[in-house]
C-alpha cells in the first residue's frame, strides 16, 4: 500500500517540486498551505505535471483544528514541514511575526503529529543555521549559530525537535540543511515565484534579463574569493526535492534525530552565475558594484558527504541546467503562477 504523505506549504516553491516527486514515485500526497505565498494554481500544474491532483487543505498551520481536521481525515505516514516565512530582511523588521509563524505554527504541528501518532518529519532547515562559519566546506557538526530572527526561528526548530527526539523514541526526524536552493522542474510549469522585489539572486538576475528590473545590483567584490564576489553553494531544486524522498527512507530505516546539508559542494560566486544565466538565457544581465549587504558572508558550501553516506543521495544538475531551468519558468511566466 503506498504510503500518505502530509506536505505542508506544499504549494509553494521547494514544496511544489517536492509533491511532483513523491508522486511520481507512488506516495500519496496531502497538502496544506494557507497561500501566504503561492497560489492555488500551483495544483493544477502539479497535475498536468504528474497526471494527479493532490489533495489539498487551505489551512493555516497556526489553527489547531484545522490541522485536527486534516490528521483525522487522512492516515498520515509521514510529514515534510516546509511552511513558514523565510525573508531574512523582512524577519529582521517583525521578528515577533517570525516567531509566531515559524515557532507557534510548527509546535502546533508537532504537538498534532504527536496526539496523532505520526512520527516521521523531514523538516526545511537551512545553512543559515551555520552563521559565518570558520571554514569551509561547511559540515553537520560546526558550531551552530545565527544573525538573524529567521535563522533564529530555524535553530530554534531543530533545538525543539532534538528535544522531542530524545523524549519520545518513536520519532524519526530528519534535518535537512538545504544551502541555495535554485532553478525550475524542466516542464516550465512550476518555479519560485518572488513576492515583490527578489532578495535572492537568481529570482533578482531572471527579472533583469526579462526587463522587469533594470541591473543587478552586486553587493561588494573585496570578498575573498576567485572574483572578489560572494560565493554560494546553488542547488536545482529538483535535486533538493529528490532528497526529501531520500530523506523519508532514511526515517523510514531508524529512530531519532539526524541534520544533513542538502547541497552540490560546489561554490559559485555571484559574477559567475550572472554569466552562467546570460549564456543561459542569452541575455545580457546589467550590473553594477555596490556596498557589500550587510550580514552577508564571504564564501558557504556544503560538505556533502554525509548525504552521500546516510541518504544515498548527491544533486546531479550543474550550474547551467538551473539557469536553464530559472529562466525557462521565468520566461513562460513572467507574471508568476495564475489560475
Ligand atoms: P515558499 O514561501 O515558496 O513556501 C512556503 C509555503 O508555506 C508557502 O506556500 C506559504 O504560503 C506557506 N505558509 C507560510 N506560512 C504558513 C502557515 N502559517 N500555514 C500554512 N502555510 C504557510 O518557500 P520555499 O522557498 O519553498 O521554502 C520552503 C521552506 O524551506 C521554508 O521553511 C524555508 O524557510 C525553507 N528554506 C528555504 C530556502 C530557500 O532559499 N528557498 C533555503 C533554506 C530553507
Ligand atoms: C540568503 C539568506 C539566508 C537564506 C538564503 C536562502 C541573507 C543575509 N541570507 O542567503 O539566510 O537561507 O538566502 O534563502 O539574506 N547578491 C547580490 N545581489 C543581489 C542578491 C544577492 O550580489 O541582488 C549576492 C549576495 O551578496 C550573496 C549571493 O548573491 O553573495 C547569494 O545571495 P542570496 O541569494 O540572497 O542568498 P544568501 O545570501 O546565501
Amino acid at each position: 500500500m503506498s504510503k500518505t504523505i502530509l506536505v505542508t506549504g506544499g504549494t509553494g516553491y521547494i514544496g511544489s517540486h517536492t509533491c511532483v516527486e513523491l508522486i511520481q514515485a507512488g506516495y500519496e500526497v496531502v497538502i496544506v498551505d494557507n497561500l501566504y505565498n503561492s497560489s492555488k494554481a500551483v495544483l493544477k500544474r502539479i497535475e498536468t505535471i504528474t497526471g494527479v491532483l493532490p489533495k489539498f487543505y487551505q489551512v493555516d498551520i497556526l489553527d489547531r483544528e484545522g490541522l485536527e481536521k486534516v490528521f483525522e481525515e487522512n492516515h498520515l505516514d509521514a510529514v515534510i514541514h516546509f511552511a513558514g516565512y523565510k525573508a531574512v530582511g523582512e524577519s529582521v523588521k517583525i521578528p515577533l511575526t517570525y516567531y509566531q509563524n515559524n515557532i507557534a505554527g510548527s509546535l502546533n504541528l508537532y504537538e498534532t503529529m504527536k496526539k496523532h501518532h505520526v512520527y516521521h518529519l523531514v523538516f526545511s532547515s537551512s545553512a543559515t543555521v551555520y552563521g559565518d562559519p570558520a571554514s569551509v566546506p561547511i559540515r553537520e557538526n560546526f558550531p551552530l549559530s545565527t544573525t538573524n530572527p529567521y535563522g533564529t526561528t530555524k535553530l530554534y526548530n531543530e533545538q525543539i525537535l532534538k528535544d522531542l527526539a530524545h523524549s519520545d523514541e518513536n520519532f524519526s526526524i530528519v534535518l535537512l540543511r538545504y544551502f541555495n536552493p535554485i532553478g525550475a522542474h524542466k516542464s516550465g510549469l512550476i518555479g519560485e515565484v518572488p513576492n515583490g522585489i527578489p532578495n535572492n539572486l537568481l529570482p533578482y538576475i531572471a527579472q533583469v534579463a526579462i526587463g522587469k528590473r533594470e541591473y543587478l545590483s552586486v553587493f561588494g567584490n573585496d570578498y575573498d574569493t576567485v572574483d572578489g564576489t560572494g560565493v554560494r553553494d546553488y542547488i536545482h531544486v529538483v535535486d533538493l526535492a529528490k532528497g526529501h524522498l531520500k530523506a523519508l527512507e532514511y526515517a523510514d530505516k531508524r529512530k531519532g534525530i539526524d541534520a544533513v546539508n542538502l547541497g552540490t559542494g560546489h561554490g559559485y560566486s555571484v559574477l559567475q552565475v550572472k554569466d552562467a544565466f546570460a549564456k543561459a538565457s542569452g541575455k545580457e544581465i546589467a550590473y553594477k558594484i555596490v556596498e557589500r549587504r550587510p550580514g552577508d558572508i564571504a564564501e558557504c558550501y556544503a560538505d556533502t558527504s554525509k548525504a552521500k553516506e546516510v541518504l544515498g543521495w548527491q544533486a546531479e544538475y550543474d550550474i547551467e541546467t538551473m539557469c536553464q531551468d530559472s529562466w525557462r519558468f521565468q520566461s513562460q511566466n513572467p507574471d508568476g503562477i495564475n489560475d
